[in-house]
């Protein structure tokens, strides 16, 4: 019970590491922006792939050495839809990290389309990020 607990936490540290670096990153975003703060923004994202992995290890180790057993999971369209949107979550986050890689780290004034169009991936990373903690307790209350 008290190990099944702690693994709830775990889980929830590398959600809420997860959702403050991309927070981060759309508070640190900009037009135009110094080196100080690319190095920042890049600083930020590996820690975001960081704790995307975490969140991965601690939601496989819920799953597999969970109270309630794999097999729960396993048959659980909720559990399946939240897999998908998380997967569809770290895809799109693939084109912002090239984009702060490509930036030149001496400074940039980003181009106006590819700034709305990073601000908009971004944008709709945090809202996949919001709907999946609603499948995940619909699924931890029983629901298929
Ligand atoms: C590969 C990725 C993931 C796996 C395998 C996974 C797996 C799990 C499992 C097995 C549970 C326990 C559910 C229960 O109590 O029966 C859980 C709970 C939870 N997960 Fe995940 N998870 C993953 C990613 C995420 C992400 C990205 C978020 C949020 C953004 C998230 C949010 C939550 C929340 C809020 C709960 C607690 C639900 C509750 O107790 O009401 N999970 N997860």
């Amino acid at each position: 019970m008290l190990f099944d607990a702690l693994l709830a936490w775990l889980h929830f540290l590398c959600i809420f590491t997860l959702v403050g670096t991309l927070i981060s990153e759309l508070v640190l975003y900009r037009r135009v922006m110094d080196v100080a703060r690319i190095a920042l923004l890049r600083r930020i994202d590996m820690l975001f792939g960081i704790a995307a992995g975490l969140v991965i290890v601690s939601g496989i180790l819920r799953v597999t050495l969970g109270l309630k057993g794999a097999a729960f999971y396993l048959h659980n369209p909720f559990f399946w839809t939240k897999m998908g949107l998380f997967l569809a979550l770290g895809l799109l986050s693939i084109a912002p990290t090239i984009h702060y890689l490509r930036l030149p780290g001496s400074g940039a004034v980003v181009p106006e389309g590819a700034y709305r169009r990073t601000w908009a991936v971004l944008v709709l990373e945090v809202g996949l990020l919001g709907c999946i903690p609603l499948l995940a307790t619909l699924l931890a209350h029983g629901y298929t």
